[in-house]
């Protein structure tokens, strides 16, 4: 009887990992991370750049891709990017937030190996550490269909990303200091387009051709609507899923939401006004950038068009978004030939967000658990199996106690289908993200989600996206497949929100522990805290 050693059977699981992906082709990117000037509102500010840049560079690739993205981190602290919106099947490990990822340290570099495995779409990725978000660090990222896939309309004649977000004047460490002294953020100062001011940012269409673009907001708290005056937008495509073309005049767009849509250029030439404007906040601040047409020689002019005040609006916007079932997505075969609606649910999760005081400082939390991180990786901490936090310290349900601290775990099972119940008691929107997924959104209505609720679900085409809002005093419930075996970030969009503790950590966890469900630790993987004497493979 033949006997392998453990290293050596190790070693060939892996090569068995990388030739399983090694099919597809490869996207190297050198990244160096620094501060520098911007001046977004025409005086300075001290902004995080990539090669230079802010935004960052877009990224685009094709469903499969392998991205190599080597960020060397040029600040004077820590840095970590992470990808809204990339599922990273089996690989948490590179997910690049706090719990999975140690931070790369001043001087040093990480390279991240992503794989865009079956998906389309358009995404984008900021950092994820401290309060960095609100300096910049962020950037498209856009992944189109591979050549023989079938896309449900015409090859646009350009392709525009468009990152839109509320913008303040203070520096990312001034306003965290005021989160950390127990303050709230105060309202923002402007909202920025592509990193611009007012008309700073312009986009040049040829009369008569129809361009698409992808929006995304990436910015820290307000919802925004975005419409073109004189123009519709048709609708495509929501986080990976190519939605039933309905045309909108606006489109109110929820921090951490991504849309692609298609704008003809059907009007008198001349230079017209992009309009995005705050929602549901306590001021109103609007900003505007330009839509050119190419043989135009008359600027924008005449009144702005107004945009929609009522939340009910927004609802029923939101309700007619629909997966177009017949349209293809990453793969050849309709995006509709997955029947989530006949899939039992095993486990109904129910997640409500509130707001107090814990000594004597402003907190955020879910089902009354305000996340704490830990100074080493749950993931790494879970791995090297050290301890240090407790699976199962959140509960399926709002338990309707007084906020605590806690480093918040979700104990999940692998393969299991399941329903989460966004639930807001708070009188403000409400944004969620999860990472390592996409899920259904069945449902969203106002006041207490209750089974009941279920008569009203959307069975048969709700999109499937990675982040959803939930209105004020109101809920929205989600089916989610548990397909990607990892501990995954489950958050508030809201930056401040998810800062203080608005957050948590789900372990969909498989006891076969293959690496068939689960790539192993990357070898470059950076060691820290108390693991940081530790390898990523046997010595
Ligand atoms: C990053 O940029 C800084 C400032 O320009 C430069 O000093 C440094 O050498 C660069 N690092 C890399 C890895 O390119
Ligand atoms: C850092 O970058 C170098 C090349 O500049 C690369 O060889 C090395 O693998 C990178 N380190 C990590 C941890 O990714
Ligand atoms: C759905 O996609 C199909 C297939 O590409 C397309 O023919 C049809 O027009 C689309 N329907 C809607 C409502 O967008
Ligand atoms: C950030 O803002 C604070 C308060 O205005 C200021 O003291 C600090 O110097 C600023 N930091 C940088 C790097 O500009």
């Amino acid at each position: 009887m033949q006997s392998f050693s453990f290293p050596f059977l190790l070693i060939c699981m892996i090569s068995l990992a990388i030739s399983v992906s090694g099919e597809d082709p490869y996207r190297f990117f050198d990244w160096n991370i620094t501060y520098g000037d911007i001046y977004p509102l025409g005086v300075r500010q001290q902004g995080i750049l990539i090669n230079g840049q802010f935004p960052g560079p877009n990224i685009f690739s094709v469903t499969n891709d392998n991205l190599i993205i080597n960020v060397h981190n040029s600040l004077p602290e820590p840095f970590l990017i992470s990808w809204n919106g990339v599922q990273q099947r089996k690989n948490s490990w590179e997910d690049g937030v706090c719990g999975t990822t140690c931070p790369i340290p001043p001087g040093r570099n990480f390279t991240y190996k992503l794989q865009v495995k079956d998906q389309i779409g358009s995404f984008f990725y900021f950092p994820s550490l401290e309060f960095h978000k609100a300096a910049g660090g962020f950037g498209g990222l856009k992944v189109v269909s591979r050549p023989r896939i079938p896309v449900p309309f015409p090859t646009p004649a350009g392709d525009y990303t468009i990152l839109i977000g509320d913008w303040y004047k203070s520096n990312h460490t001034s306003l965290k200091s005021r989160l950390d002294r127990g303050k709230m953020l105060p309202t923002p100062d402007a909202i920025l387009v592509n990193g611009r001011g007012p008309n700073g940012a312009s986009f040049t269409m040829d009369q008569g051709k129809t361009y698409r673009l992808r929006i995304s907001n990436v910015g820290l708290q307000n919802s925004l609507n975005i419409r073109i005056q004189g123009h519709l937008m048709k609708l495509v495509e929501v986080e990976g899923t190519h939605t039933q073309q309905n045309s909108y005049s606006s489109l109110d767009v929820h921090v951490g939401q991504s849309y692609s849509v298609l704008v003809t250029a059907d009007q008198p030439s001349q230079d017209y006004y992009i309009v995005v404007s705050t929602r549901f906040g306590r001021k109103y601040i609007l900003t505007t950038a330009i839509l050119r047409y190419s043989n135009s020689n008359r600027a924008a002019s005449g009144p702005l068009p107004g945009g929609p005040t009522e939340v009910i609006w927004s609802l029923n916007q939101a309700r007619s978004i629909r997966t177009n079932l017949t349209a293809s997505g990453p793969r050849p075969n309709p995006q509709g030939s997955y029947h989530y609606g006949l899939v039992q649910t095993v486990r109904t999760i129910r997640l409500a967000n509130s707001a107090g005081q814990i000594n004597g400082k402003q907190r955020y939390a879910v089902n009354s658990v305000s996340f704490v991180p830990t100074d080493t990786p749950l993931k790494l901490l879970d791995f090297f199996k050290v301890g240090g936090f407790r699976i199962g310290s959140i509960q399926d349900y709002p338990t309707g106690s007084k906020e605590y601290l806690d480093t918040s775990v979700m104990a999940a099972d692998f393969r299991d289908f399941v329903e989460i119940v966004f639930e807001n008691n708070e009188g403000i929107m409400q944004s969620w993200h999860m990472d390592g997924y996409s899920f259904f959104v069945v449902g969203m209505d106002g006041k207490q989600w209750s089974p009941a609720s279920r008569k009203g679900y959307n069975l048969r085409d709700a999109v499937s996206r990675c982040t959803v809002q939930v209105y004020p005093r109101s809920w929205t419930a989600v089916y989610v497949a548990l397909d990607n075996v990892g501990l995954w970030n489950i958050r508030s969009e809201f930056w401040a929100r998810r800062y203080l503790g608005q957050q948590f950590y789900m372990r969909v966890y498989s006891p076969v522990e293959s690496i068939r469900d689960e790539y192993p630790i990357p070898i470059n993987a950076r060691l820290c805290g108390k693991v940081a004497d530790r390898h990523t493979r046997p010595l």
